[in-house]
């Protein structure tokens, strides 16, 4: 039986544009085409650790509306188990993404159902959590859910793992204990850290200032750059596979999904890292969040 990782987060209808490039305020722009794509931080998350092999659960809401029993199939239809995904009165989440030419995407969201995931929702999938080996959350549900969560796996002794996305403000301080991997991206690690992130330097400093608040170990994702990897002795910068970008919606999400299933595989930090890296590439030289998550016969192709 494969490990099991267990995702706590959200799951939106990604409603998708290309343009030439992304507007600016008050700017009309004439897109190149529109597409309704199953996303959400939480649920491609778990697309990408079920399809990197291994058994996943999901912990969230969807709405009563079409969109949101897209996403609760689209789930089932990976293998996920979605006992612990409620259906709730009203609308699903929703992002709204503009991908440009140069594959680089802005995204607003609407939380949705994605607001109900709530400490009681949470404590009614006790039974799930019990039964992780790794457990993931991210930002995209009320902060008062992903507190409790990470408090309740770091009880339950699993490896717990926090995407700090999307980040608005500093984390509570009292967080960073429960974690063991932080994994902002560059702009996620300026705003929880507080220093400015532009180059592999200030992503060490960054990744450094972090792991003194508390948290076991940083991963500071930087796109193209690769990633800084921080774990209290050093910090050791990972390049990133080169490919041709097409769309980097959900690259970290694939990174988070891969890196998680390697964990619960078994696989060391630094496998696990070079697997969700791998992983990630992939999925940036394709269009959408979950359509674009590479398989793990895909990305034993590409290392091999
Ligand atoms: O990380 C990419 C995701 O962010 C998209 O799928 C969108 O739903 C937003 O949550």
């Amino acid at each position: 039986m494969p490990a099991k990782v267990v995702v706590i987060g959200s799951l939106n209808m990604d409603l998708v544009t290309r343009a030439p490039r992304l507007p600016r305020g008050g700017e009309t722009l004439i897109g190149q085409s529109f597409s309704t794509i199953p996303g959400g931080k939480g649920a491609n998350q778990a697309v990408a650790a079920a399809r990197l092999g291994a058994q996943v659960s999901m912990v969230g809401c969807v709405g009563s509306d079409a969109y949101g029993q897209q996403l609760r199939e689209g789930l089932l239809a990976e293998g996920i188990d979605c006992q612990a995904v409620g259906v709730v009165d009203g609308s699903s989440g929703v992002a709204l993404i503009v991908v440009d030419d140069n594959s680089q995407n802005a995204i607003v969201i609407v939380a949705g159902a994605n607001g109900a995931l709530s400490p009681d929702v949470l404590d009614n999938a006790d039974a799930v959590l019990q039964g992780a080996d790794v457990i993931i959350c991210q930002l995209e549900v009320p902060d008062i859910t992903v507190g409790h969560a990470l408090k309740r796996a770091r009880e339950l002794g699993k490896i717990v793992i926090l995407n700090p996305a999307p980040a608005s403000h500093a984390l509570p301080a009292e967080w960073y204990a429960w974690i063991d991997y932080l994994v902002p991206n560059e702009s996620e690690a300026a705003v929880l850290s507080g220093v400015a992130v532009d180059s592999l330097q200030t992503a060490a400093a960054a990744a450094t200032q972090l792991m003194s608040a508390g948290v076991g170990k940083v991963i500071v994702t930087l796109g193209a750059q690769g990633l800084m990897f921080a774990n209290g002795a050093s910090c050791e910068h990972f390049p990133a596979p080169q490919v041709k970008a097409l769309d980097t919606t959900a690259a970290g999400d694939t990174f988070v999904g891969g890196f998680a299933a390697a964990l619960a595989a078994g696989k060391n930090e630094v496998e696990a890292i070079r697997f969700g890296q791998v992983a990630a590439a992939l999925s940036v030289t394709r269009a959408g969040a979950q359509p674009s998550i590479p398989t793990l016969q895909e990305v034993q192709a590409f290392t091999s």
